[in-house]
């Protein structure tokens, strides 16, 4: 499934170029979907001002001969810290879709989280990734109205084989809109919950969607029902972090969606820091929104995660060449990475937050 690289390799020197590539063969509204921010796309723009603000310093003469990206992440094995973040519907992208992305990031021994809302069955993207040379790759869980219904489907993804699951807590209401076309959807969900039926007088949001939303007594529920490890994904409080380690789970990250779902939230880079500093070594902590290249993955470990995510800047290669481009930016931003730690006089990512940018 990864076909031979595409003539307009000569273009692209970074992930981002492909996203020109990607926007000219998707239809506009698919693009919108894709691209769009929420609200006037305050956390859009805040994601990336905060990495742009953010400065790197050069330590040159450093001995980073053997140099690697390695590191363990929940018991597994990864050669870098660039993972591919739960992105719905792959297959509006692209034909091969999850199973495109799950065998990329599998041949570049990274990892990727499956969306609750994959538009292929999850046996199907387990298997393309144990074909790319993967073992177990996550599953992303979203709340399915109630309990059972949701463990139904975690359990579902753990038969299948993956082997974490991140429970996403920041979008219990649908912003990001898109009306599915033909015969993309969410295969992996059973029928569909709509809102409950109002009374009149009643709120939508509270007596309908959020009657429905999780709280932090499901995941204290959730915790006790899940054998695998349990990741936390959507949290930009430091009181909610410390939660999150006290309920037992094993990780979290820190996502405000991408910019998708409240806007005018903090950027997740400039909320890490705090959430490092009260999270204490407890569990790891990854973080996502707004990484467009490798020294954004550099500087999101500099401020104290463990490993990134990427959302869009995979889906751009998925969209312009199928598994080809999703593995080409995991390649681009790891190279990145590798040659910003060069710069900087890390041998190891363990070195990268030790590193003390502060000049006397
Ligand atoms: C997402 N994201 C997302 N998150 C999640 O937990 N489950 C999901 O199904 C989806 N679906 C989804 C679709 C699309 C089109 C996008 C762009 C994003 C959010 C995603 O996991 C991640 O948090 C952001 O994409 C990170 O920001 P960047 O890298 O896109 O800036």
């Amino acid at each position: 499934m990864i076909e031979p690289p595409p003539d307009f390799l000569s273009q692209i020197r970074t992930a981002v170029d492909y996203e020109r590539l990607a926007q000219r063969r998707l239809e506009p509204e698919t693009w919108r979907y894709l691209q769009a921010g929420s609200g006037d796309d305050l956390t859009l723009t805040a994601n990336r001002r905060a990495f742009e603000s953010c400065p790197l310093m050069p330590r040159p003469l450093a001995d980073v001969k053997g140099g690697h990206t390695r590191l363990q992440l929940f018991g597994q094995p990864l050669e870098h810290p660039i993972l591919l973040a739960p992105v719905a519907y792959q297959c509006l992208f692209h034909p091969d879709g999850e199973r495109a992305s799950a065998m990329a990031a599998a041949a570049q021994d990274g990892q990727i989280a499956i969306s609750s809302l994959a538009s292929q069955p999850v046996e199907d993207i387990v298997q393309a990734f144990l074909q790319g040379g993967g073992r177990q790759p996550w599953f992303q869980l979203y709340w399915q109205a109630e309990r059972e219904r949701t463990l139904r489907l975690a359990r579902r993804a753990e038969a299948a084989g993956c082997g974490v699951i991140v429970f996403t807590v920041d979008a219990p209401i649908k912003l990001a809109s898109l009306q599915l076309k033909g015969e993309v959807r969410a295969v992996n969900l059973e029928r569909s919950f709509a809102p409950l039926p109002l009374q009149a007088g009643q709120s939508q949001v509270f007596a309908g969607w959020m009657a429905q939303a999780p709280t932090w007594a499901d995941l204290a529920w959730l915790r006790e029902q899940i054998r695998l490890p349990l990741v936390v994904k959507g949290i930009l409080h430091p009181d909610d972090a410390q939660r999150v380690v006290e309920l037992g789970c094993d990780g979290l990250v820190v996502s405000n969606h991408g910019g998708r779902v409240l806007d005018g939230v903090p950027a997740s880079l400039s909320a890490l820091p705090a959430i490092r500093a009260r999270v204490a070594g407890r569990l790891p902590v990854l973080l996502d929104s707004g990484i467009r290249d490798g020294r954004d993955v550099y500087k999101a470990l500099r401020l104290g995660a463990d490993a990134v995510m990427i959302g869009r800047p995979f889906v751009w290669g998925l969209a312009a060449a199928g598994a080809y481009g999703v593995a080409h930016v995991i390649r681009l931003l790891r190279d990145e990475l590798e040659a910003t730690m060069a710069l900087t006089g890390c041998a190891v990512l363990s070195q990268i937050e030790r590193m003390q940018d502060n000049v006397d």
